[in-house]
């Protein structure tokens, strides 16, 4: 009998993860699930738990104790609410949990998972962009197991045979849906659009950034710390058809790629029956069908945001906090209205300025504890919401 635990079980990479855990119990897998949380979509999280039937499910707002009872009563679940019942719901004991909630949301859960030396599936990439020495350093002093689940990082978990005869990683990148758009029309794009990723379908967040390039950013600083390399090892490489996920270049020439069709539950049921492998009804990869594979070098001067997430990573990691909180605040305020599609670069790397400039805590080094991560992340949410707050106004 195996336990499992999903933070963030009401968003794509959770209701995937949901479909790869039935799947495998119909073929009579034994998989029990202690906990799993929502943000707020109470009818989804009760429908995870009718699927799943877990002891304990989880809702991110307090104030949501009542409804959250309500629409799960019946069920047989301990309810829970608010920050500490989501670090309740990471720290309770099963042996795999997949971090899947979005965003610096996740930390927190996460790491109680990672304190108790748990198997984490780490979908999450904003926990390792905001903290990622220190919660690598965690991970490694309680034994907790990482499995990266976004599939250019599974990919070279994969094919990582030899990381001390690496020359460099190359990340793949679909390019988004505005690869092959004009100035004008990514200047003038809505919400909707920057959404309407063509190869994956994803939470709005994490589209909005594989539209910006940003996410590739963010992978770029996440496989530096989670594989230990430094920036100038990991290339991006355009690749639309997003069916090798990635590239490992060894130091006589090989070079090792996983390829797939491009669907989250390849890397979910990789993460959740490693070191083993399981049957799992995804598409199938037919390469005579698809007749060739393309790549492209990205265009850094349409998207600037890969080369400022590389700057800041090269400055140090609390650089990369402020990175990642400032993204948080500009992506929401595009998705609300309130800014345009190209602010939010903009946003990202004045909200960084803004913390240099200040003088009062470098963001130019790394963190000695969680609690300078929270101080770092929160001036640089409030310098993004200032300059939001101006664009918007302008
Ligand atoms: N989707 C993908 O294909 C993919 C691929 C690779 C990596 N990732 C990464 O995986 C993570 C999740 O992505 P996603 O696409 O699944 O996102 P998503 O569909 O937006 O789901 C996000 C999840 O987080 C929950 N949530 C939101 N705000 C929260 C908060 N403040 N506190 C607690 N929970 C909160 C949401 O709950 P409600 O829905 O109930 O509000 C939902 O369960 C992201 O870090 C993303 O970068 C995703």
């Amino acid at each position: 009998m195996r336990t499992v635990s999903i933070l963030g079980v009401t968003g794509s990479v959770g209701q995937s993860t949901v479909q790869v855990i039935e799947e495998l119990r119909g073929q009579g897998a034994e998989i029990a699930v202690e906990a799993v949380t929502a943000g707020g979509n109470l009818s989804v999280l009760a429908d995870a738990c009718r699927r799943l039937q877990p002891k304990f499910a989880v809702v991110a707002d307090a104030a949501q104790l009542g409804a959250a009872r309500e629409a799960l009563a019946g069920l047989n679940v301990e309810v829970g609410a608010g920050p500490s019942a989501l670090e309740e719901a990471g720290a309770r004991p099963s042996d795999w949990v997949m971090s899947a909630i979005v965003g610096a949301a996740g930390l927190h859960p996460t790491m109680a998972a990672v304190r108790r030396g748990a198997t984490v599936a780490l979908a999450n990439k904003e926990c390792l962009v905001c903290a990622g020495p220190l919660f690598i350093e965690a991970a490694a002093k309680h034994g907790a197991q990482l499995l990266p689940v976004d599939s250019e990082h599974n990919a070279i978990f994969q094919v990582l045979t030899h990381p001390a005869r690496v020359e460099k990683l190359t990340l793949t990148a679909s390019g988004g849906p505005f690869r092959t758009s004009s100035h004008e029309t990514i200047a003038a794009a809505t919400p909707d659009e920057a959404c309407a990723h063509p190869r994956w379908r994803m939470g709005r967040k994490i589209s909005v950034d594989s539209a910006t390039l940003m996410n590739k950013g963010l992978e770029l600083i996440e496989a530096s710390y989670l594989f230990g390399f430094p920036s100038e090892m990991i290339d991006v490489i355009v690749h639309p058809e997003s069916v090798v996920h990635s590239f490992v270049h060894y130091v006589d020439g090989s070079v090792l790629a996983q390829l797939g069709s491009p669907d989250m539950r390849i890397p979910i049921a990789f993460a959740l029956t490693w070191p083993d492998r399981a049957q799992v009804s995804t598409p199938r990869l037919d390469l005579a069908t698809l007749g060739s594979l393309t790549f492209e070098a990205p265009d850094t001067a349409k998207f600037p945001a890969l080369k400022v997430c590389r700057e800041a990573l090269k400055r140090g990691a609390l650089a990369t906090t402020a990175l990642s909180a400032a993204n948080e605040v500009a992506v929401e305020a595009f998705l609300d209205g309130r800014i345009r599609f190209l602010d939010i670069c903009r946003i990202v790397e004045d909200s960084l300025s803004a913390l240099e400039g200040n003088g009062a805590a470098s963001i130019a080094k790394s963190p000695t504890s969680f609690d300078e991560v929270a101080a770092v992340d929160q001036a640089a949410r409030d310098a993004a919401r200032r300059i939001a707050g101006s664009l918007a106004a302008a």
